[in-house]
């Protein structure tokens, strides 16, 4: 079957919240039509990237199962995580797919020993019970260059916000997950540590075989780290495709303006989230056509009333009018 051939089918994501209440109640939708798969057997690092808002976690949060769809499907290996229940959803989809979170610091309590949080996934997960819990907290600490002597009995405090990032990456494959959901995860960490996480994600899908969902609003990390990327904007994928050819030769507006505002020659001064005010951000989302239409020095009238199709243009998938004499193409 076909369907045995992925990791993770996402297929026509749809999410929409009520935001405000009373006369001042509307809806946006934070996750517009997303479609995207991930390869079984072939572990890559898939990045998700856009300016803050464009609907990122809210994607991330639907593929874990926090939070239901509006509609389309999400199929790990072919199952609809949707329709999973039980243990099925405790001791298959939840061991298999686990997050990583942005702080550290919120991640862990303060008043809560470091290691109490990998014996409780250990037990919680049915991995082993706490007193054989050692060898597979040693090991997955391992995968990530620290040992459980070195972690036991302490605070989180007395980690510095890499180290816990590093723990709290090695709690997420204590279970021996397929796929990390990483979100944002070194925008709390250090710049000078942000490459060593990078650095360990990369060992963790090469040595170990995990397949890696990078969340991030940081292109140069994202260049650095990825095989494909997914360009959102306002929750729309705008452009899909190999890492080095989307970030060296933009193609979708809204990519080239992304990409030009990471200043190239110091990757330590990166770009900062935000390229405009958040009070765009519901008109934005609101408009009808391309979301980027309001603010894309090409706008054409079709982009006010339509929004583009995918165009295969170049090995990448483009929602772009300006590409529309590739249609034809991108059906075949
Ligand atoms: N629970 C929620 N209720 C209402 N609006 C939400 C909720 N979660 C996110 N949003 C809105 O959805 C949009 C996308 O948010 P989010 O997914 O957090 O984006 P990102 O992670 O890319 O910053 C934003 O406009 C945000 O305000
Ligand atoms: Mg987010």
């Amino acid at each position: 079957m076909e369907q045995n051939n992925k990791l993770l089918e996402v297929r026509n994501l749809i999410k929409v919240f009520v935001i405000g209440s009373g006369f001042a109640r509307s809806k946006i939708t934070a996750v517009e039509n997303v479609s995207f798969e991930l390869e079984l057997n072939k572990p890559e690092i898939f990045t998700l990237a856009g300016e803050s808002g464009s609907g990122k976690t809210t994607l991330a949060r639907m593929i874990l199962g926090f939070i239901p769809p509006s509609s389309g499907n999400i199929l790990y290996k072919g199952k609809d995580v949707s329709k999973l229940k039980g243990r099925e959803m405790e001791l298959w989809f939840m061991r298999e797919v686990q997050p990583v979170f942005q702080n550290p610091f919120e991640t862990f309590n303060p008043l809560k020993k470091v290691d109490s949080y990998l014996y409780e996934t250990v037990v919680n997960y049915g991995i082993a019970n706490k007193k054989d819990a050692f060898k597979p907290i040693d090991e997955a600490l391992n995968l990530v260059g620290l040992s459980l002597q070195e972690v036991s009995g302490r605070y989180p405090h007395e980690f510095s916000g890499g180290q816990l990032q590093r723990i709290s990456i090695a709690r997420a494959l204590i279970t021996k997950p397929a796929l990390l959901i990483a979100d944002e995860p070194v925008s709390m960490v250090d710049a000078s540590l942000k490459m060593s996480i990078c650095n360990l994600f990369k060992e963790l899908k090469e040595k170990q075989g995990v397949s890696i969902m990078y969340i991030t609003h940081d292109l140069a990390t994202a260049y650095y780290v990825s095989d494909r990327i997914a360009i959102m904007f306002r929750g729309n994928i705008v452009e899909l495709g190999s890492v080095e050819k989307i970030l060296t030769d933009p193609k979708h507006p809204y990519t080239k303006i992304l990409r030009d505002s990471v200043p190239e020659p110091d990757p330590e001064r990166k770009w900062q989230g935000r390229i405009e005010l958040s009070s765009f951000e519901e008109k934005e989302y609101q408009s009808r056509g391309c979301k980027f239409a309001g603010r894309c020095p090409h706008v054409m009238d079709i982009c006010r009333s339509k929004m583009p199709e995918d165009i295969l243009i170049d090995g990448r998938l483009v929602k772009c009018y300006l590409y529309a004499s590739n249609l034809n193409k991108a059906i075949v």
